[in-house]
């Protein structure tokens, strides 16, 4: 199909929106294969044109003159990744009245001013997309506003806030507040003004955006109670560990008799909640609902490249739903080769029964070895005469545990079944702790 050329403005240039520019350079051969659109970034907004940037984009494309952008009508999509309520909003209003769509990762203006937007968007028939507000990487505005549309999300629980989180799990391991403030700070996690991602305002706006979605009417920000973690020590930390939880900064509105409890604030989460184990910047969202039981998304919450992708998602989705849009057609657009099924890596546990006599566990390395097969752990137990042994193997393809296993039952010490399932674990195998 012929490629359709589509010129993408930026309101504003910092860790996000040179992100943007960055996926849409270098993944838009394949943005373009699957779509059928060439999105180029051809006009950014900034204050200081002349700071050096992260991935610069080519001469002429800054500009600091706001005309540029809200007075040229052909450019018919533009992001706003500059943040802040004022000017944003102005620009944003004047953009969607205009008929021009708008994709914005700004979780304040959307709290803040969202029915007067999407008001002005609905007038013109411009679309405003916001997967970006909440949550950076995760789809959970796509899922709330298509895939559970038919069921009645009654309660949501969230880590919305990667900066917290990831000041938290570093308190955890020891660090300060203020030494895991600076780092989030220096890895492009928090906001200009961190005060809103210490003080719990940026995860109060998100669970605003989060609940008025879910629940289908507008829960303003001010019916978010708020506290953040400035209050939150090490005694806290290391009291909660030694009660088997863990201190996270939790997000949580429920619809109770119709009528809507939002807040923010920190709580002991205990260590078997899906929550507890969500650390560094990442985020989670867990929604309850009639039909759905229980659903929870997690992944990257912060970071420039992840907020990115929610914003390229988002400019996707309007080219792909209006003009030229694509998103009927087939999605197929190359042919992969299936993998063979041995060939896929992982680590292995294997149960090996055998005879308890010098030089059998010897010839069952050999035969582990000569497959490549690499043995991590292992403990053996007596039981009735012979010798249980207990391996986990480092990584290797599962067609090479099969056959090392072929030459192991067949081994005339074997005793019972070789057995083999695959491990699976964060860590890497030598870390794993000996259930
Ligand atoms: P940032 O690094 O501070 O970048 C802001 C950009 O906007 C800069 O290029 C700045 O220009 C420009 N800008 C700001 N005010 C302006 C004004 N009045 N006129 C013209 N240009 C202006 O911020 P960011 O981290 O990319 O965040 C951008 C948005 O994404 C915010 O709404 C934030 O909440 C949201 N977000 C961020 C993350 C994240 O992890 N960083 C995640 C999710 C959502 P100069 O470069 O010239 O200063
Ligand atoms: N400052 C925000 C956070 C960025 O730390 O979660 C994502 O909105």
């Amino acid at each position: 199909m012929p490629s359709v050329d589509v010129p993408v403005a930026l309101l504003g240039y910092g860790t996000v929106g040179a992100s943007v520019h960055r996926l849409l350079e270098e993944q838009g051969d394949e943005i373009e294969r699957a779509t059928g659109h060439r999105l180029r970034v051809v006009r950014a907004l900034v204050r200081d044109a002349d700071k050096e940037r992260r991935f610069a984009p080519a001469t002429g494309v800054l500009t600091t003159d706001p005309a540029d952008v809200l007075g040229d009508s052909s450019l018919a999509i533009v992001a706003e990744v500059m943040g802040g309520v004022e000017p944003a909003g102005p620009y944003v209003l004047e953009l969607l009245a205009s008929g021009r769509s708008v994709v914005t990762a700004n979780k304040q203006l959307v709290a803040r001013r969202g029915a007067e937007l999407f008001a002005a968007a609905a007038s013109s028939g411009a679309q405003l997309r916001f997967e970006a507000s909440v949550c950076a990487a995760i789809p959970v505005i796509k899922v709330l506003r298509e895939s559970l549309v038919s069921t009645n999300v009654h309660k949501i629980v969230g880590i919305v806030n990667g900066t917290t989180n990831f000041v938290l799990s570093a308190m955890d391991e020891g660090r300060t507040y203020a030494q895991a403030l600076a780092e989030a700070q220096e890895l492009g996690y928090a906001e200009a003004d961190p005060t809103d991602d210490v003080g719990g305002g940026d995860a109060a706006a998100k669970l605003a955006i989060l609940s008025t979605v879910a629940f289908g009417s507008r829960v303003p920000l001010e019916w978010v109670a708020v506290e953040g973690i400035e209050g939150v020590t090490q005694e806290h930390v290391r009291a909660a560990r030694a009660l088997d939880m863990r201190v996270k900064l939790l997000a949580r509105a429920t619809l109770a008799d119709g009528r809507v409890d939002a807040r923010v604030g920190p709580a002991f989460v205990d260590v078997r909640h899906p929550l507890a184990a969500v650390e560094g910047p990442f985020n989670a969202v867990m929604l309850q609902g009639d039909a759905i039981r229980e659903i929870t998304l997690e992944g990257p919450g912060a970071g420039g490249i992840e907020t990115a992708s929610a914003v390229v998602a988002d400019l996707v989705s309007i080219v792909g739903t209006t003009g030229t849009g694509f998103l009927q057609d087939d999605p197929v657009w190359h042919e992969l080769e299936r993998l063979p099924p041995g060939d896929l890596a992982s680590p292995w546990y294997l149960r090996l029964e055998v005879e308890d006599r010098a030089g059998v566990l010897e010839r069952l390395a050999h035969e582990l070895a000569s497959e490549g097969v690499s043995v991590a752990r292992l403990v053996q137990q007596p039981v009735d005469g012979h010798a249980t042994l207990h391996v986990v193997t480092h990584e290797a393809p599962a067609g090479r545990v099969d056959r090392a296993l072929a030459a192991i039952r067949a081994l005339p010490e074997s005793r019972g079944d070789a057995i083999a399932i695959p491990v699976v674990s964060q860590r890497g195998v030598e870390n794993l702790g000996w259930a």
